[in-house]
């Protein structure tokens, strides 16, 4: 086991940082969604470590980090789609990820056999620096252990990835909280496969048009592939049964619920909505979207550290930044709704 040093962004950090990555090796770090696993992207060596230290499956593919607009063209393949270049100029840096053709300086460890490559440049300027100064593109995956939630602050990736890596840059609570937008830039009309902090409205605003993929708010069906490999995969769920609750009288079924069950229940709800719930257990997701998107992967996180058995959420409006947080719910909660009319 390596000691895992946890630091402040200085200069100095973010430089040791850096020379860890070219060097091969795998660091934590913060960026505007969650907390990401980087490690060189043209090294295909220094890649299957980030598989190594997530416990991941080979063939769910990697998003390259990139700080400046220049250094996107040698990682695809051909011309830059005038799409992706639109796209580019409104939303980088930013939360989106925008899947393109490969080039064969893309190792298949990164792109898990896909002839296509996630690519996204971030605006948390931590993450930047740590680019600029690795002077490579950084393939990182969220910093979690597979099957968990992902790390929205630096305590989250210390828990998951104790001893597993030298370093992890502390940059506080990430901004948005839940990971990246995922779009197939070249599908008619573009794909989001996995919605984010970009919302398919933003897109449709730039381009004329945006779909959502069918996976996003339902589980894959039998036989059914997966059009982005970790759609498929179990994830965020807790260890306790997590069911949300839909519909006007919401709040009424939950209490309800809780009340006839047994053992250690918690109830995750807006912050307004707390007072509803008397003295029953309550985890509050902040104020609106935008706040349970922010606090939901850490809530989770307390579910499991405070034996939570049974898990009530309340449901989310599927619009905005709130398709994202229906989307890691659902999933978190195997896709369990209970209708309350
Ligand atoms: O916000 C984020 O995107 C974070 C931070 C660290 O940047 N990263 C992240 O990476 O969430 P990861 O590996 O946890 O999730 C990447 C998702 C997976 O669902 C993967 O299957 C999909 O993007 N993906 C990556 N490359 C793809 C490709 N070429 N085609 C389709 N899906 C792809
Ligand atoms: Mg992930």
């Amino acid at each position: 086991m390596m000691n895992t040093e946890i630091c402040a962004p200085s200069p100095e950090a973010i430089a040791r940082a850096a020379e860890w990555i070219r060097g091969g090796e795998v660091v934590g770090f913060p960026t505007e969604t969650v907390y990401g696993l980087g490690a060189d992207a043209l090294n295909p060596e220094a890649v299957r470590k980030i598989f190594l230290a997530k416990g991941r499956p080979a063939d769910n593919p990697l998003i390259v980090h990139i700080a400046q607009l220049e250094e996107l063209d040698p990682l695809i393949r051909g011309e830059l789609p005038e799409r992706a270049r639109k796209l580019a100029q409104a939303f980088w840096p930013g939360p989106l990820t925008m899947i393109l053709p490969k080039s064969a300086l893309i190792p298949d460890a990164v792109s898990a056999g896909l002839d296509t490559v996630g690519i996204r440049m971030p605006e948390n300027a931590v993450a930047r620096k740590l680019i600029d100064a690795a002077q490579r593109p950084i393939a990182a995956p969220s910093a979690n252990r597979s099957g968990r939630p992902s790390p929205t602050t630096a305590m989250h990736v210390l828990e998951d990835m104790r001893g597993r890596i030298p370093m992890i840059l502390d940059g506080g609570p990430c901004r948005v909280g839940v990971e990246s937008t995922v779009l197939e830039v070249l599908a008619d009309p573009p794909r989001v496969l996995r919605p984010g902090g970009i919302t398919p409205a933003m897109i449709a605003g730039v381009l004329g048009g945006c779909q959502v993929d069918q996976s996003v708010l339902r589980p894959l069906k039998e036989g059914e592939t997966a059009r982005s490999p970790g759609m498929k995969y179990r994830h965020y769920a807790p260890k306790g049964h997590l069911v949300i609750v839909e519909g006007p009288k919401a709040a009424e079924s939950i209490c309800r619920l809780y009340d006839a069950a047994p053992g250690i229940r918690c109830i995750l709800c807006p912050q307004e909505h707390a007072p509803l719930y008397g003295a029953r257990r309550v985890r509050p997701l902040g104020s609106g979207a935008e706040g349970a998107a922010e606090q939901l992967f850490a809530a989770l996180r307390e579910m499991d550290e405070i034996g939570a058995q049974h898990i009530f959420s309340e449901s989310f409006e599927a619009t905005g930044i709130g398709l994202a947080v229906m989307n890691r719910l659902g999933r978190a909660a195997a896709f369990e709704v209970v209708s309350a009319q």
